[in-house]
């Protein structure tokens, strides 16, 4: 039985542990067209055979407006209608994107998602939050509105590469640091390889991390408060990733990391947290040690949505399992740039 919620902008059934195949009863004998990427399309070449698809080629950089045009054509060519169903099924930027399109094509059609990244399953696919980039502005573009399904099929997970593995931790682990202590210490026990190849114990981490984001979006789907806990590890994550090479993953981990020195100035956090948050990164093969520049990434920080006059808002730690939203000093963020390991001693 799939389980439903509730939200503001609409009820979502979440199937956990299910099949692709499973979405024939989920959609039943609705129309459905599929919004895909070429890498996902050519690894699993039965999608094209299920329903109309549109595949879109793979990577962040399509993630924009000439994308939505293209998909909206094909569309028109599908005759799609508002009571189509618009299936995404692919990693964060094809959900993003298929929610996107499903939400104003014709002011609103129905859509749901089949995540295929472990950060589409445990962050992406959940909270209705849909949209595009625009320039260099990532997610500038988009709505906020639920998907009606959500389809977890952990099989997918087969052909993921290693990066992209790592890339899905960086957000489990930051579920662990926020809100679940035992979740830290059980991904303390383990490595990167055990969930590989354990796919019950998989199944039953993403439902958690899933239930972690819904309860926060339940409490403040539109992100007046609670929700921009969700942020932990992002504010600097995002400038250090515009500034460096590193996936989205990696960026947030060196985040993750600054925040917490952040927090030893402001929230008295003990300084063990961060050699301890810095080993777990290191388990699931991610970076905890980067040469940092100082100017250059206050100079990014400095533009941030966030920012008022010299403070920011940013989100400390009080100890593992618990975070808070602070107002900040500039000083503090560029104090703990300027002390941040360089890569190879921590
Ligand atoms: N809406 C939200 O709340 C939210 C939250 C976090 C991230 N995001 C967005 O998610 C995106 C990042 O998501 P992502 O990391 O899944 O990126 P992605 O969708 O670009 O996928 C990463 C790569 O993996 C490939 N891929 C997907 N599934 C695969 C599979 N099963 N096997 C092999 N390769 C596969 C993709 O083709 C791509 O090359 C960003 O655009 C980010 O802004 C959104």
């Amino acid at each position: 039985m799939p389980e439903s919620i509730t939200f503001g902008t609409g009820t979502v059934q979440y199937h956990y542990k299910a099949r692709l195949t499973d979405l024939k009863d989920i959609v039943f004998k609705e129309h459905c067209v599929i919004v895909t990427d070429s890498t996902v399309a050519s690894l699993y070449p039965e999608l094209e055979s299920m329903y109309p698809c549109i595949v879109i080629p793979s990577g962040e950089e399509h993630k924009k407006l000439k994308t939505i045009n293209i998909i909206i054509e094909q569309l028109l060519e599908y005759k799609a209608h508002r009571k189509t169903v618009l299936l995404g099924i692919g990693g964060g930027m094809i959900t993003d994107i298929t929610g996107f399109a499903a939400s104003v094509y014709m002011r609103g059609m129905r859509f749901g998602f089949v995540p295929t990244t472990l950060l589409g399953m445990v962050d992406a696919s959940i909270g209705g939050k849909n949209g595009v980039n625009f320039g260099l502005q990532k997610n500038l573009v988009g709505t906020i509105q639920q998907p009606q399904f959500i389809l977890f099929d952990t099989d997918f997970l087969s052909t993921l590469p290693a990066l992209e593995w790592s890339n899905g931790f960086a957000e489990i682990i930051k579920y662990g640091c926020i809100f679940d202590a035992h979740m830290f210490e059980t991904l303390q026990k383990h490595q990167l390889e055990y969930y590989h190849y354990n796919h019950p114990v998989l199944d039953t981490l993403i439902h958690k991390c899933a239930g972690w984001k819904n309860k926060t979006i339940q409490e403040d789907e539109q992100e007046k408060g609670l929700r921009k806990l969700l942020n932990f590890g992002h504010t600097a994550g995002h400038a250090i990733e515009t500034l460096y090479n590193l996936s989205h993953g990696q960026a947030i981990s060196l985040g993750m990391l600054l925040a917490c020195k952040v927090s030893e100035a402001v929230t008295g956090l003990d300084s063990e947290v961060y050699y301890q948050l810095a080993n777990l990164l290191e388990q699931y093969k991610l970076p905890s040690a980067l040469t940092l520049h100082p100017d250059k990434l206050m100079d990014i920080l400095a533009m941030d949505k966030k920012r008022n006059g010299n403070e920011v808002d940013y989100i400390v730690l009080n100890k593992i399992g618990s975070a808070s939203i602070q107002t900040i000093p500039f000083d503090v963020i560029r104090t703990a740039i300027e002390n941040f390991p360089h890569a190879g001693n921590h």
